[in-house]
């Protein structure tokens, strides 16, 4: 099949989107595709219009590309293309609209506040988590312990986005759960030595570790992972999206946001989570290529 891998962009996370296009084009050649590497510019109509692939792998992480708008610019173009659709996509983008939406079909998030650029924003009970609406690789999010803190997070969430979030801080267990086809593979949890698994324990640190999968009770694995196909279904997901958790003291998981193209780097938590399921990452990559 010839597939144009489609990544960077403008985004703060396009240093992450290259590391993902760099694993997806080796393996797409592994498996014996034909494959066109191309930057996302302004231009990328017109080099789309010329290559005329047979499928569009999207790789490309935050926004521009996470959020539908290059989903509506390949529906135009009558290209199809891997993951969500553009209603999907940009819903998803943002944590405010998809908590809204998860919360009407009784999917359990955090409780919070929503404020714009401008406003007066409220004291809120510490500890917190202050977090830009759109933004992904925990970028511009801060984790508020004292009160001394809370502005400085306001302000840092603001220089990202005009719309912010301030949620109680789950205090617990990080987890997370891709869901491909609709169906949940094993449930990853993820343990920083910071407790708070930021960029840096993303992308750089050493001393993450990853649990796969996640020593849970039987009854709580089970219901962790009817939660995240729910959230699949009532968003009308499609192709491999992840579903980021917090799990309480009390075993009661809350639903942070979806990620609807998930990183695809050598550390990210997609391929851990196809790997425990016996699905190499090649095997993942023709999965996503075929949905
Ligand atoms: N936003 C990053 C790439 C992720 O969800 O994995
Ligand atoms: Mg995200």
């Amino acid at each position: 099949m010839k597939v144009v891998v489609l990544y960077g962009g403008k985004s703060p996370e396009s240093p992450i989107s290259q590391k993902s296009a760099e694993s997806v084009i080796k393996a797409l050649k592994t498996l014996g595709h034909e494959v066109f590497p191309l930057e996302l510019t302004r231009d990328v109509s017109l080099k789309l219009k010329e290559l005329k692939p047979d499928k569009v792998f999207v790789v490309l992480h935050g926004c521009p590309g996470e959020d539908g708008t290059v989903q509506g610019l390949l529906e135009i173009a009558e290209l199809p293309y891997t993951g969500c659709n553009v209603e999907t996509s940009a819903i998803c983008m943002d944590k405010d609209a998809t908590k809204r939406i998860l919360k009407t079909y009784g999917i359990p998030v955090p409780a919070g506040e929503t404020y714009f650029k401008g406003d007066e924003v409220k004291p809120f009970e510490i500890p917190c988590v202050v977090k830009p609406a759109r933004t992904g690789s925990t970028i511009g999010i801060s984790i508020v312990r004292s009160p001394s803190e809370f502005e400085k997070a306001v302000e840092e969430a603001f220089k990202f986005d005009t719309k912010i979030l301030i949620e109680e801080f789950i205090e617990g267990r990080e987890l997370t759960v891709s869901v491909v086809n609709g169906k949940a593979l094993p449930i990853v949890e993820i343990v920083t030595e910071t407790g708070f698994y930021d960029y840096d324990s993303k992308y750089k640190s050493q001393t993450t570790k990853y649990e796969v999968p996640a020593k849970l009770h039987p009854k709580t694995e089970e219901k962790i992972k009817r939660i995240a196909e729910k959230v699949y279904k009532v968003l009308e997901c499609r192709g491999a999206v992840r579903v980021d958790f917090r799990l309480d003291k009390w075993n009661s998981p809350y639903v942070l946001e979806v990620n609807t193209i998930p990183g695809l780097t050598e550390r990210s938590l997609l391929p851990k989570a196809a790997k425990a399921e016996g699905i190499t990452f090649e095997e993942l990559i023709e999965e996503m290529l075929k949905s």
